[in-house]
């Protein structure tokens, strides 16, 4: 066996929670490295469904390790409602399988107001999650963010809430016009999380490492997608870390030499959140199918995504960034009905054929896709179970993404449930 990282291909809502859960079986740890409470993993085990937003998918499985790097940045209220609502559905979400690294950031209050200011001012809108994240990786490469040890030091939390909130409450009182908040309320609202907290806190870093020495197995779980990557994604609309595969030990605390395996979680179709340029999206009755028929319904804003054809130049992006092993082809049962299926295999930009996204400002504006046509099928395909069920047409538009992409589909997905997704 061996480690293995896990990553969405294209702008999130891949799903990863699904396939990070069958995997999960595999693995005696699973890690998450980055992203927040944006993210939303939906799983369903047994007809029972799971929402995961910050708490690494392998909690779902009894006696599993779960741990929540260095790079994630969390909200402590919300992991609170997140871990008592798993409880509430008989799961163990208690520190002696569900760890925090000392050195992850919390998301502030004032991150979540600075978040919500920003974006309704805004003209031309990011479309966040409005859940604070971007602000708290700011004050994290701002060197003044709060991390969870802080929790443990009072003396040095007050002394950086009150040094974050001189500059911030300006921010508030004469640009956004909200009220400032104040330093002590803020401090001790969260240091009455702190009895609850702390005992989660751990040495990731050793944890993993050790865990890896003893010859366990260890996932490292990404959330939302290659494209929406700070450095690599379609900047400025993007999330504010690097999704990528190579974060994974970064955002774990780990050496890279000690990931073997990297999965790429590719929807059969795009979807995306929020704004931001998207070449093959539809805006006609396929693009209103895809949606209905794949539930294209964001898990954390309710928000309806954005559907189009597989965009074949954002997956060799990803592909020349993350060096996958195998990828993951999800919701293929949703292209069912659908008489033709279109590709995009290059796109057109300034008269020239592009294999990769151009890197001019408002260069993938302006692309025109280059679709490749084939054939759709009608059978229903949440029964099959192997390659052979699947209908011929179905197996040529796989083999045709393996061909482009020069990775194999190592698994397929065609429904929601656990079951529901095989080897090839
Ligand atoms: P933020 O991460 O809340 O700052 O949002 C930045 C952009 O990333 C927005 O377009 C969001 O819709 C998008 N985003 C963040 N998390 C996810 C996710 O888990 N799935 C899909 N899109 C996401």
């Amino acid at each position: 066996m061996s480690n293995m990282t896990i990553v969405g291909a294209q702008w999130g809502d891949e799903g990863k929670g699904k396939i990070v859960d069958l995997l999960t079986s595999e693995v005696d740890m699973v890690v998450r490295f980055q992203g927040g409470n944006n993210a939303g993993h939906t799983v369903i085990v047994d007809g029972k469904k799971y929402v995961l937003h910050v708490v690494p998918s392998g909690i779902l499985h009894p006696g599993k390790m779960c741990i929540i790097g260095n790079g994630v940045v969390l909200d402590p209220a919300s992991f609170f409602e997140e871990i008592d609502a798993l409880a509430a559905l008989g799961l163990d979400v208690s520190p002696e399988r569900l760890k925090i690294s000392y050195k992850t950031h919390l998301i502030m209050p004032y991150h979540r107001a600075i978040d919500g200011a920003r974006e309704g001012k805004a003209k031309a809108k990011i479309g966040t999650t409005g859940r604070g994240i971007g602000p708290c990786y700011e004050d994290k490469k701002s060197r003044v963010g709060v991390r969870a040890g802080d929790l443990t030091d009072p003396e040095v939390l007050k002394a950086k809430i009150e040094k974050a909130l001189e500059e911030k409450n300006v921010l508030f009182t004469q640009l956004y016009g909200v009220p400032a908040l104040d330093p002590e309320q803020v401090f001790n609202d969260l240091m009455a999380l702190a009895p609850r907290l702390v005992p989660y806190l751990a040495d990731a870093s050793s944890l993993i490492m050790e865990a890896n020495a003893a010859g366990q197995n260890i996932m490292f779980e990404g959330a939302q997608g290659v494209m929406l990557d700070i450095d690599h994604g379609t900047y400025p609309f993007v999330t504010s870390s690097n999704v990528v595969c190579d974060n994974a030990s970064i955002g774990a605390g780990v050496n890279a030499g000690l990931i073997d395996e990297r999965i790429a979680i590719v929807k059969a179709y795009t979807t995306r959140v929020g704004a931001g340029p998207f070449p093959t999206e539809l805006f006609d009755e396929t693009g209103d199918f895809l949606r209905s028929q794949g539930g294209e319904f964001g898990a954390t804003t309710g928000r309806p995504r954005r559907c189009g054809w597989l965009d074949i130049v954002v997956l060799r992006e990803m592909t020349r960034l993350c060096d996958p092993t195998t990828m993951a082809l999800t919701k293929l049962d949703v292209l069912t009905g659908l008489k033709d299926l279109k590709v995009c295999v290059a796109y057109e930009y300034e008269g020239k054929i592009m294999q990769y996204p151009p890197q001019t400002p408002r260069g993938l504006d302006n692309v025109k896709p280059v679709f490749e046509v084939l054939p759709g099928w009608e059978e229903d395909l949440t029964g099959c179970t192997c390659w052979d069920d699947l209908p011929e047409n179905c197996r040529r538009y796989v083999e045709r993404i393996e061909e482009l992409l020069g990775v194999k589909a190592g698994f397929i997905s065609v429904g929601p449930d656990r079951n529901q997704t095989f080897k090839h």
